[in-house]
């Protein structure tokens, strides 16, 4: 299945990944604010413009449809930055076609699998989308916010409440047991020797900030921890296109 996607700018290729209930509208501001690259927003299997023909969206056929693309777009290596369950997706290319990843970027996303509760926890969320998309979607995307700034946050927790409800039910659903089917990454991040950039957010209750402490202080990790909740491209874009962009430049001169 051939992904949407969307390009902006020209310059060294750099795919960007989004998160679930997301799609490529997400990285489109930071995507034009830092200059001198050649930026490729998928849509992920079953989000956006892309439709889904799987039951379960695995990282590993998220991770195969976007090396596919960017080979369609004779792209034989970038840096692969994700959001969340796009870096879960990130991880899976790390590991499954390390030679195309040329850096990796975990923006507010893990290498950790779910726990049982949280295995439970997707599968009643695939029988509360299937009753009512508009309310999971409405409260999910609420709760990944800071909850102390919701009333300084209000245009920014409804767009990312439009982007949700521009997901199918059936890609969410594809998505949430694609989730939880994912096992751990950690070793293929240690064994990652490429450069790292690791975003997370001091109030993020999805993943949480102590992920930090798992990681080896090693030279080509790098970590910054923003005052915010799990969506820091709408709570905190102006230090998400910071630290993106510096670490873009860095590794690129
Ligand atoms: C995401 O933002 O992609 C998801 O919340 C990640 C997850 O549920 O594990």
């Amino acid at each position: 299945m051939s992904l949407h996607y969307k390009e902006i700018g020209e310059g060294e290729p750099v795919i960007l990944l989004h998160g679930f209930l997301e799609n490529h509208k997400m990285w489109l501001n930071i995507a034009e604010q830092i200059k001198g690259f050649r930026f490729i927003l998928p849509d992920l299997l079953g989000h956006g413009a892309t439709p889904t023909v799987n039951k379960v969206n695995t990282m590993e056929e998220q991770a195969k449809s976007v090396a596919e693309l960017m080979r369609e777009l004779g792209v034989g290596k970038a840096p692969v930055i994700g959001h969340s369950m796009g870096g879960y997706v990130a991880m899976a290319m790390a590991r499954d076609y390390a030679s195309m990843v040329s850096q990796l970027g975990l923006f507010f996303s893990k290498t950790t699998p779910d726990n049982e509760v949280k295995k439970q926890q997707r599968l009643e969320a695939v029988r509360v989308v299937q009753r009512n998309k508009k309310t999971f979607v409405k409260l999910g995307m609420r709760a990944l916010f800071d909850q102390g700034k919701l009333s300084h946050l209000r245009k920014e927790v409804s767009l990312a409440q439009e982007w949700g409800m521009e997901t199918p039910v059936s890609g969410i659903v594809a998505a949430l047991k694609g989730m939880r089917e994912r096992g751990d990454t950690t070793r293929d991040l240690v064994e990652f020797a490429k450069p790292i950039l690791v975003i997370l957010g001091e109030k993020d209750t999805t993943v949480e900030p102590v992920f930090a402490e798992m990681l080896p202080a090693r030279e080509n990790i790098h970590v910054h921890t923003l005052p915010c909740g799990h969506m820091g491209h709408l709570e905190k874009p102006h230090l998400s296109q910071k630290y993106i962009s510096e670490f873009l430049v860095r590794n690129f001169s």
